[in-house]
């Protein structure tokens, strides 16, 4: 993990469980953590893919990070899963609510079980994970922090990802509500809303062939770049800390300014020629008088 904001030891002795953890975003938060000395449990369904991502990482940052494999579907699993990390690592501090289903489609050729797939994936796994370690902590009274990986199109809507927009927007209204009544339990909850970051699992399904070159999510972004994977890591790690002990039931944009770029009704001028705007600014002039 390059260019780490926090200090070295920021997370040693906590315990971190990010489900999804075995590929791209939620890996890539898994080896900042790891890197800043958290007991790491990485969770989804593929055990192949987390045991080969959990060697990786311990060996490259030296911590322990323990693979296992749980469905979010699955509540007798989830169950497990904080058994085994309590068993191993004494108590779990933080959950990453990562994991996540979707492709592009036009709502319309959906069938309803296509449409569940996803709802029960995001919005049903995500409730899963968040009561299983919820009321286990406030059984056990332990202060803890839930930190939810939504997107931007959470707020605003999109068409074409009807299941996960649906989802992603229920996940952020279960952050803000429970941040207020678990807050007396002291356990803590934000989201972040990323706006584009290239991993396989979100290009494969989003921008399948051709329409990874059509649709280019560089220029969409007012920045003019997709986001790296280290910001969305710091931006994680800073949101769990202790540093972050008074942000509750807040969601961080982390897009580059690109859904701002859609929703500004003259953003789109920016495609005017600098020569214009003199005589631009003579028509409006002439018009004044
Ligand atoms: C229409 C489709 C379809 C498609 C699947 N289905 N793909 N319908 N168009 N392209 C339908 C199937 O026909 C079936 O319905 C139902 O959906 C379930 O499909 P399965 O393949 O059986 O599901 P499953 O094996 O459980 O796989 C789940 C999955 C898959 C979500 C479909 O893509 C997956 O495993 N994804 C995990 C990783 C992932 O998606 N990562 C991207 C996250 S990016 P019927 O009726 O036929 O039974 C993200 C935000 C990105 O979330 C924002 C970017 C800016
Ligand atoms: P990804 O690599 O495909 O990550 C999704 C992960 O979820 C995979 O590791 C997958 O592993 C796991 N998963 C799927 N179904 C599961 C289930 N039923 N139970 C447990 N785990 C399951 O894609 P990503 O881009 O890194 O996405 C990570 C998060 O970022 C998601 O929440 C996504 O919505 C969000 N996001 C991404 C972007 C982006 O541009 N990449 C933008 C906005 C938001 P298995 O297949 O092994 O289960």
């Amino acid at each position: 993990m390059e260019k780490g904001a926090l200090r070295p030891d920021a997370f040693r002795g906590k315990t971190i469980v990010v489900t999804g953890g075995g590929t791209g975003l939620g890996k890539a938060m898994s080896h900042y953590f790891s890197t800043l000395g958290a007991n790491l449990i990485i969770s989804s369904r593929k055990i192949e893919v987390l045991q080969a991502t959990a060697k990786e990482l311990s060996q490259l940052t030296g911590n322990p990070v323990l693979p296992i494999a749980c469905d979010v579907r699955d509540p007798v699993a989830i169950e497990q899963l904080i058994k085994e990390g309590e068993a191993r690592f004494g108590q779990i501090d933080v959950l990453v609510n990562n994991a996540a289903g979707n492709f592009i489609s036009p709502t319309e050729r959906l069938s309803a079980n296509a449409f569940s797939t996803i709802i029960d994936i995001v919005l049903k796994g995500t409730v899963n994970c968040t009561l299983a370690f919820g009321k286990n902590w406030i059984a056990r009274k332990q202060p803890a922090v839930i930190l939810n990986i939504v997107t931007t199109y959470a707020t605003t809507g999109s068409g074409y990802v009807v299941p996960s927009a649906v989802s992603k927007a229920g996940v952020l209204a279960m952050t803000r509500s429970l941040a207020v009544e678990w807050g007396k339990y002291s356990i803590r909850q934000n989201a972040i809303a990323p706006g584009p970051f290239p991993t396989k699992g979100a290009w494969e399904r989003l921008l399948p062939g051709e329409l990874a070159e059509e649709f280019d999510f560089k220029k969409r972004v007012p920045l003019k770049r997709v986001g790296e994977h280290h910001e969305l890591a710091n931006l994680a790690a800073f949101l769990i800390s202790d540093f972050a002990g008074f942000i509750n039931g807040e969601v961080v944009t982390i897009d580059g300014g690109e859904w701002l770029q859609g929703a500004g009704e003259f953003n789109n001028l920016d495609v005017l020629p600098a020569e214009m705007w003199d005589s631009i600014e003579n028509t409006i002039r002439k018009s004044n008088k």
